[in-house]
């Protein structure tokens, strides 16, 4: 039963972490990088100082979001994604965190 349930875990988060990265070439990538600078920020840079409902917010209303981020402009349009694509894909920008920041805030 062990065996069974791990692997199933092993599976769903490997399938997750492949949504996000769909999620993010249909619908991101445009505009944002995994590690480099675009017209957007990176994603590593984003998750060093965002939470997981902070990048939600930005991703479903970021004309509100992006002035509480301090942006003067907002140049992001909104998406509609499913709770599983937004979920996913939130994953996945956290999945770029680098290690020292996170270490940093413990
Ligand atoms: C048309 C270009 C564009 C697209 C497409 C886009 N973004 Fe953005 N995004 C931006 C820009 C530019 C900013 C910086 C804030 C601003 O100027 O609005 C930003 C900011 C963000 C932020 C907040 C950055 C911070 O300071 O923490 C997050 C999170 C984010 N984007 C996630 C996404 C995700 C996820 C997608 C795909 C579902 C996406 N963006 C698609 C342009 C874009």
């Amino acid at each position: 039963m062990m065996i069974i349930l791990s692997v199933f875990i092993g599976m769903s988060s490997s399938l997750q972490a492949e949504n996000g990265k769909k999620v993010f070439e249909t619908y991101c990538w445009g505009c944002h990088h995994q590690t480099a600078v675009a017209f957007g920020p990176s994603f590593t840079e984003i998750a060093s100082k965002r939470s997981a409902e902070e990048i939600q917010g930005m991703i479903t209303d970021p004309a509100a979001v992006s002035s509480v981020f301090g942006y003067r402009r907002n140049a992001m349009p909104a998406f509609k994604l499913t709770k599983e694509e937004l979920e996913a894909i939130t994953q996945y920008i956290l999945s770029y965190k680098p290690k020292v920041f996170s270490e940093e805030k413990q």
